[in-house]
């Protein structure tokens, strides 16, 4: 059980699904990082999956990044597959269809006379929201973004740096790898920090924050190392946007050695399933530009540190525990499990499905009537013919 969901022991130990938490047929309305913006090049469309969804990517000849659904609405050609961008649309390989970032049909270039205009007009495919930042694309999961890519609510407006961890894969829905960051038990035993911890707990829209902070217990070695290089209280947050990323807030007012104040860190970590059991995570640590060279060498290398010891922090929890989890609510204990309570019930109540949710899925009754008449404009045609 390392690389695949379980599904097991549903007789002795049942998992209930609900409505939207840990569920894989529901995709968050929501931004998600889809691609490093250095490789999405002018005239390379790729392709990728998005939560179970295919799209194109693709970048126009004055820069702008584009995203549409990556099936052609003609006869369903993959748009990236040798697809090629010319100006500002991307032309499908099949027939030579063009379509703008927009999901406009703009040209069919093997149909001629008074009806093209009108099967242009009809030809028109999805198309998403695109944002870039922190050198990433972003994608919205919905027609229309309802807000824009997650900023740092105590760095807005600020110009900031930024650098990534490699991407990662967890053997679990999102829900659940974002859970563990609000998790304290398993920061006394998993991550051996012994602390004592007060919850602080709001919810705004779609965000979701839980602040951690206490004094520092000296039973462990990590708690020892805290106290004499940190101070013996413990300070951090959490704040999840769209069920679907998190942001989490690590060394808060505190002083190397009782004297020099310790920068904040700031951890995004995107979440973005591929397919049902395959979560990819994104990490982005940022800081503030600080100014002059000085400034900006500090910062610089502030991030450097931040990575190392994230990729330490990354690795106690992924290895054993995702691989091996086949996570069920019913046995959350009150109190202490209090916030991973609170966040079930949040992602259930105010997370919203987008388009791209299976969990929309109608069952279809008569869609064939589109067939037919193209059927019979064929058979109209081909009498007149002999
Ligand atoms: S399948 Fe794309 S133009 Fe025909
Ligand atoms: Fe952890």
């Amino acid at each position: 059980m390392t690389d695949m969901l379980c599904d097991l022991n549903q007789t002795t130990q049942p998992i209930r699904e609900l409505k939207t938490f840990n569920n894989w047929d529901v995709v968050p309305k929501g931004w998600y990082a889809a691609y490093k913006s250095k490789d999405l090049k002018t005239k390379k469309p790729i392709t990728k999956k998005i939560c179970g969804h295919q799209v194109v990517l693709f970048r126009t000849e004055s820069g702008e990044a584009k995203c549409l659904d990556a099936f052609c609405p003609h006869m369903g050609m993959n748009l990236a597959k040798e697809g090629k961008v010319i100006g500002e649309d991307i032309r499908c390989f099949f027939h030579h269809w063009k379509f703008n970032g927009d999901g406009d049909c703009t040209d069919i270039p093997c149909v001629h006379g008074k009806s093209t205009s009108s099967m242009v007009k009809r030809a028109k495919t999805m198309a998403y929201p695109v944002e870039e930042k922190y050198g990433y694309v972003w994608v919205f999961s919905d027609p229309v973004a309802t807000h824009p890519v997650f900023e740092i609510p105590e760095l807005e407006g600020q110009e900031v740096m930024f650098t990534h961890l490699e991407p990662f894969n967890r053997v679990a829905h999102p829900h659940i790898t974002m859970m563990n960051s609000i998790d304290e038990q398993h920061m006394r035993t998993v991550h051996k920090l012994s602390v004592k911890l007060n919850v602080e707990h709001w919810t705004k829209g779609k965000r979701f924050f839980i602040g951690f902070n206490g004094p520092v217990l000296t039973d462990t070695f990590i708690g020892k190392c805290h106290k004499f290089f940190f101070g013996d209280s413990y300070r951090s947050s959490v704040l999840f946007e769209d069920g679907n990323l998190g942001l989490l807030t690590t060394g808060i007012d505190i002083k190397f050695l009782n004297r020099w104040k310790i920068p904040t860190g700031y951890f995004i970590f995107s979440h973005t399933f591929i397919e049902k059991g395959k979560n990819q995570v994104i990490p982005i640590i940022v800081t503030p530009r600080r100014k002059g060279i000085t400034g900006f060498l500090f910062s610089w290398a502030y991030l450097r540190l931040n990575k190392i010891c994230m990729k330490y922090l990354a690795h106690q929890d992924g290895k054993i525990i995702y691989g091996n989890l086949r996570f069920r609510q019913d046995g959350l204990l009150p109190g202490i499990d209090g916030p991973t309570a609170k966040w079930i019930s949040f992602v259930n109540k105010e997370i919203e499905p987008s388009i791209w949710s299976k969990s929309l899925l109608r069952k279809k009754t008569d869609k064939d009537e589109p067939l037919q008449k193209i059927e019979s404009n064929f058979n109209e045609v081909t009498s007149q013919d002999h």
